[in-house]
């Protein structure tokens, strides 16, 4: 409906889960579906957006519109993510996993009869959101972040987006019941720091178009003052 809104803007989107390798052939992933981030990517591109989705392992296929780059890891997913700058705008819907594997096994781990299980050494993952947000020349104008929470979901959105300095969290009750997690609808609350949109109860695919016209809002407002 409003095909010109983000002409010439740059987005950067990621979505997704990723897969931090544990030996040759195992892996530590997460239920994250992709489905929002894609709609979002896909919301952008409507509104004339340039898009970089950047996206970890999932069986959708690309939004009409975008630039794809698939990835595995989180660290594969901070090195897209950085190359594809500079951009005016990231969304960063994915469900980066926070920790992986010190040192990955060349080969298959092996079990073997009467050897206790292995243990695996964790290291932190690069928060993508947080570098993001880093002030800097090649910060992006509006940095979008989400915050899947079980309890608390407002406050914690809040406390999030003080700490990850980002302009907008985009926070969801992920709590088993609400069926959200892998679900095609979302219960958005928008924390934007002047105030907190509660929105009602929408399929993803609205979700993302209400989220895109609001960014085509706040980009042109910026661009005026
Ligand atoms: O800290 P938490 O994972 O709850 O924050 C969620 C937000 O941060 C999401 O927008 C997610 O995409 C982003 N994130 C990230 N890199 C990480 C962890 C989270 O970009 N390593």
């Amino acid at each position: 409906a409003h095909p010109g809104l983000l002409a010439g803007r740059h987005a950067l989107v990621t979505a997704g889960p990723t897969h931090e390798p544990i030996d040759a052939v195992r892996y530590i992933a997460n239920v994250s579906s992709g489905k929002q981030g894609y709609a979002i990517a896909g919301a952008l591109a409507a509104l004339g957006a340039r898009v970089t989705l950047v996206s970890g392992p999932v069986a959708l296929p690309a939004p009409a519109g975008c630039q794809r780059i698939m990835v595995d890891t989180a660290e594969a997913m901070r090195a897209a993510c950085e190359a594809a700058l500079p951009a005016d705008i990231a969304v960063l819907a994915a469900a980066v996993g926070d920790w992986r594997v010190e040192s990955v096994a060349a080969s298959k781990l092996k079990k073997r009869p009467g050897e206790p299980p292995p243990t695996l050494k964790l290291v932190a993952n690069p928060d993508i959101l947080a570098l993001l947000s880093q002030p800097g020349p090649r910060r992006p104008r509006l940095v979008v972040g989400f915050a899947a929470e079980t309890t608390d979901v407002v406050a914690e959105a809040i406390a999030k987006r003080q700490r990850k300095g980002c302009d907008w969290i985009l926070a969801n009750d992920v709590s088993e019941a609400t069926g959200i997690m892998g679900g095609d609808e979302n219960e958005i609350h928008l924390i934007t720091g002047a105030d907190i949109e509660a929105w009602p109860l929408l399929p993803k695919k609205a979700v993302a178009e209400r989220l895109a016209l609001r960014i085509a809002t706040e980009i042109e407002h910026h661009q005026r003052t």
